[in-house]
């Protein structure tokens, strides 16, 4: 019997992305187990998501690590060793707002991958729709994108495995352009994880 992928995904927030990838495993378009989600906030309701699908969820914040002294890496290598029982074939960084060090990385080479609302090279770290809306009404852009590569130590820059382009619209409010890069995530997500399983 052919063994399945292992997915482990990683979440901040409202993990409309995570469930876009849960309704992907349930209709077969991702052939994989989502074994575990991990959540740095109590309040995500990614982890309601995740609980709804009956996957198993852990709450692993940084804030007691910050208030005993101690280090990211210290806490990147924690999460690591939470996370490798479960010995993940992907980790998906899902909106996960907390930048990983090679103390995680280096468990996982090549096995962690990371969704950005924005193209290459364009509004990495937070605000990034924000940022872009921003620069469009200075006319310094026309459009946007989103992107999901595989993750380096710099934020949101690694190999590019999949891109879409997001126009943007002269009415557009910030909340338009927001929906229209989540709806173009929601597919980009799920094409790049169906391109990384199938790579050998
Ligand atoms: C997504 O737009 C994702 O690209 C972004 O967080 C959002 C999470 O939405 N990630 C980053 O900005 C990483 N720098 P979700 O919780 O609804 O999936």
């Amino acid at each position: 019997m052919v063994e399945l992928h292992r997915l482990v995904i990683l979440i901040s927030g409202s993990g409309s992305n995570l469930q876009a990838i849960l309704d992907a495993v349930e209709c077969d378009r991702i052939l994989a187990v989502p074994t575990l989600v991990v959540s740095n906030r109590k309040e995500a309701y990614g982890l309601v998501r995740a609980e709804n699908a009956g996957v198993p969820t852990a709450y692993f914040p940084f804030k007691p690590y910050r208030e005993a002294g101690q280090t990211r890496e210290a806490y990147d290598a924690d999460l690591a060793e939470l996370i490798r029982p479960y010995q993940p074939t992907l980790i998906i960084l899902a909106g996960w707002m907390h930048i990983l060090s090679a103390a995680f990385l280096q468990h996982f080479p090549n096995r962690v991958i990371n969704l950005h609302p924005a193209l290459p090279g364009q509004f990495a770290g937070t605000h990034a729709i924000q940022r872009a809306y921003e620069a469009y009404q200075r006319g310094e852009i026309d459009h946007t994108g989103c992107m999901v590569h595989y993750t380096i130590p710099e934020v949101d820059a690694g190999p590019v495995i999949a891109q879409a382009e997001v126009p943007i619209l002269p009415n557009d409010s910030l909340a338009d352009l927001e929906e229209r890069i989540h709806q173009a995530e929601h597919e980009l997500l799920v094409t790049a994880v169906q391109t990384v399983l199938a790579s050998p």
